[in-house]
This record gives C-alpha cells, structure tokens and sequence, in this order.
C-alpha cells in the first residue's frame, strides 16, 4: 500500500510560467482520486512532479513518508515501479505485437536492451504478459501489430503492459480523452475493475464531470494551477462544479481581453 503527500507544491517553468502554486493534498491507500481542471490548469505538471520527472521550484512530495527529491536514483526507480502509468496517447510502440508491448512492462526489472529483453525475457514474464493481456479481454490480439488496434484496445495494451509492474498505484493522465465515449466507458470500467480486484490506489485525470462524477470517490480540481477544492465526491454540489466552469469563462474574457476585443 501506498501514500502519497503533496506539501506546498510549486513549479515554476524555466520561461517564467507558473503551472503550480502552493499546492498540498495527500491519497490515502485504496482511494479512487480524480483531478479536475481545464486545459493548462496544471494537472500534467502535477503528476509529473508526483513521480519526479519534474523538477519541484518549491514544496515537497512524499511517498510513504519519504521525500522523493531525496532519493537515491536507485530507489527512485523502485519508487516508479510501483506507480503505474497511463496516459491519453497510450504510448506504445505501434509497430511491435500487442505481446511484446505488454511483455516490455517487465523491463523495468530486467537490465538489458529493449531487443535482448524480447528474445530472451524469461518463460514466467511471458506467461504473465498473457495473463494480463486476458485481464484486459485482449489475449486473442496476442500477435497483432499494436497499429492494427482500435484506441479502446490500444488503452487496454497499455493498461495490461502496467499490470506487468504490478503497480500499488495507477497516476492515470485523461485515459479517455482520445476515445469515443463508449470506449472511454470500458476502460474507465476496466480501470476500476482492476483497482477494486487488486485494492489498488488511483489517481486519475479527467476533464468530463459526468465521468468524474461516476467514477470519482473523491475530486480534486486545480484551477490556475491552485486547488480549487478537496471533497469527498458525495459533498460536491453543482454550485462546486460550477466554479470551474466560471473559470473557464473566466479565462475566455481574460484573453478576449488582452486580445483587445
Ligand atoms: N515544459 C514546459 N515549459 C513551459 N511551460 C509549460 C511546460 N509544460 C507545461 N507548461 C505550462 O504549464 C501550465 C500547466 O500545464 P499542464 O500541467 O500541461 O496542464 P494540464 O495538464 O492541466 O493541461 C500551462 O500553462 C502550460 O502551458
Ligand atoms: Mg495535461
């Protein structure tokens, strides 16, 4: 089980731009988070900060009470393993079989090339690359191209090749944004499968509300880069809701203005 905590977090840009402001929460182990928050809000930055792969201007984050900008490379890398990662454009390598992507999840435990790890990756991560890929519904797609996929099936290799890690915790960045709502539905439905059957922490990024609404235990919303609110799902009224909206219109007018119009 694992616990994360966000301590005053800010994140200047190098070209001045303030994605992050003083920004401090914490997920408890087995909770389903879900981040609100429009385009540019800060939430990309938020969960690359989380794992590390960005470098913090101010504040800290704590894995298991650990602060991880001190960590040594070594445990930051055992610290990653056991965060799982899904991302809006899948990220897989399209011109590999749906087996070998998945079978790639593994390479983080082994220490050899990307092509040596295919050939010679041992029989027990090959039975479990399967084992996942039947998780996901997909072990029929075994040996096709990863190109030959639709999006849905192409989030599901993705979310397969994280089981491979077996992560404590799934930092999941708009898995649907780039799918037709009925495949956003199966692997929003998926997703939570697996983190109810595996008692698994999530923290997800969503911009749909009514997908939030269903899905999400408790929302986070950052609104300019600041936490806007922290409730338990059941607590967030529509006037809640409603203020990022206004944030929205908000920003419109801001740059209708600066625009001169
Ligand atoms: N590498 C970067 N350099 C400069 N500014 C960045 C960089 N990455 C993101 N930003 C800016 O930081 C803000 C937050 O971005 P991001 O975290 O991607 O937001 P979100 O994921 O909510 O859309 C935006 O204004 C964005 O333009
Ligand atoms: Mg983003």
């Amino acid at each position: 089980m694992i616990s994360l905590d966000v301590a005053q977090l800010s994140k200047v840009y190098p070209d001045g731009t303030t994605a992050l402001k003083d920004v401090s929460f914490q997920v408890n182990p087995g909770e389903a988070v879900v981040l609100l928050g429009h385009n540019g809000s800060g939430k990309s930055t938020l969960f690359r900060s989380i794992t590390n792969f960005e470098q913090l201007t101010s504040g800290e984050v704590f894995i298991d009470g650990e602060p991880i900008q001190s960590l040594s490379k070594r445990k930051m890398r055992l610290v990653r393993k056991r965060i799982g990662m899904v991302f809006q454009d899948f990220n897989l390598i399209y011109n590999l079989s749906v087996f070998q992507n998945v079978l790639f999840g593994a390479m983080g435990q082994a220490k050899t090339s990307l092509h040596t790890f295919n050939w010679f990756a041992p029989k027990n991560l090959r039975m479990k690359a399967m084992e996942c890929l039947d998780r996901v519904g997909l072990a029929h797609l075994a040996n096709r191209r990863a190109d030959a996929l639709s999006g849905g099936q192409q989030q599901r290799v993705a979310i397969a090749r994280m089981l491979m890690q077996d992560p404590e915790l799934i930092l999941a960045d708009e898995p649907i944004a780039s799918l037709d709502p009925k495949a956003g539905r199966e692997v929003m439905d998926l997703l939570w499968e697996i983190v109810r059957e595996r008692a698994l922490t999530v923290f997800c990024i969503l911009h749909q509300m009514d997908v939030a609404k269903e899905y999400g235990e408790r929302i986070l919303a950052l609104k300019n880069g600041r936490l806007l609110f922290d409730r338990p799902m059941q607590e967030i009224s529509d006037e809640t809701l409603s203020l990022l909206y206004e944030q929205k219109d908000a920003a419109k007018l801001a740059s209708y203005e600066e625009a001169g119009a």
